[in-house]
């Protein structure tokens, strides 16, 4: 029985953002492997970015909370601006604070060159400051402009693979960390 729940979230408002192509192969991939129920989150739908509070509406802001309290981690598709991360993702996740603690959390980095290494390192340290727990495993989506073709398919295919083992390092924490919070 798959008693998991880890979101992915796509963590930039660009228009015309390729990462969605790379969060929508993540979120078909985390279906696939089946061994935890998952959910798309674009972060469009819960942050209007000209208010610094960051919530949509609060209705959007308390859907986030449900989703978070619910959650047994969280993965983040997100790319890299001037190597860090966009502000839209900063402001959506410090709506929250108690709702993160102690569970575990990957991210996928997309970028121009080196698929948001950096970006990848910064968002960890936030991440960090929520008492998540960032694993070791990351995906790179490396030279996004040309990795996917117009139907927004992969040209790649070893990227499942990566994924495989994002997602055994996840599962593992979070199925890990659930125990040791229901414990308590
Ligand atoms: C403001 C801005 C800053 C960027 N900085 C970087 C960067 O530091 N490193 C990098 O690899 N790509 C960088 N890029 C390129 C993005 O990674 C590229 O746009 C890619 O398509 C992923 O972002 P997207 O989802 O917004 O399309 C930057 C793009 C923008 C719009």
């Amino acid at each position: 029985m798959v008693r998991l729940f880890i979101p992915i979230l796509l963590g930039t408002a660009r228009e015309g953002r390729r990462t969605e192509n790379a969060a929508r192969f993540v979120f078909e991939q985390a279906k696939k492997d089946g061994r935890f129920k998952t959910r798309f989150l674009d972060v469009r739908d819960f942050v209007m970015i000209p208010k610094t509070d960051g919530a949509v509406s609060e209705e959007k802001s308390k859907e986030w909370k449900e989703i978070v309290t619910r959650a047994d981690g969280l993965i983040i598709v997100s790319p890299e601006y001037n190597h860090g991360y966009p502000g839209e993702l900063k402001l959506m996740l410090d709506q929250l604070y108690d709702e993160y603690n102690r569970k575990p959390a990957a991210i996928c980095g997309t970028g121009a060159g080196m698929g948001g290494a950096r970006m990848v390192e910064a968002l960890r340290m936030s991440l960090v400051e929520f008492q998540m727990v960032p694993i070791r495993t990351a995906v790179y989506f490396s030279n996004i402009k040309t990795l996917f073709d117009e139907n927004g398919k992969i040209k790649d295919e070893s990227y499942g693979e990566r994924l495989k083992k994002l997602f055994d390092e996840l599962v593992w924490y979070a199925e890990a960390l659930k125990v040791a919070r229901e414990k308590k």
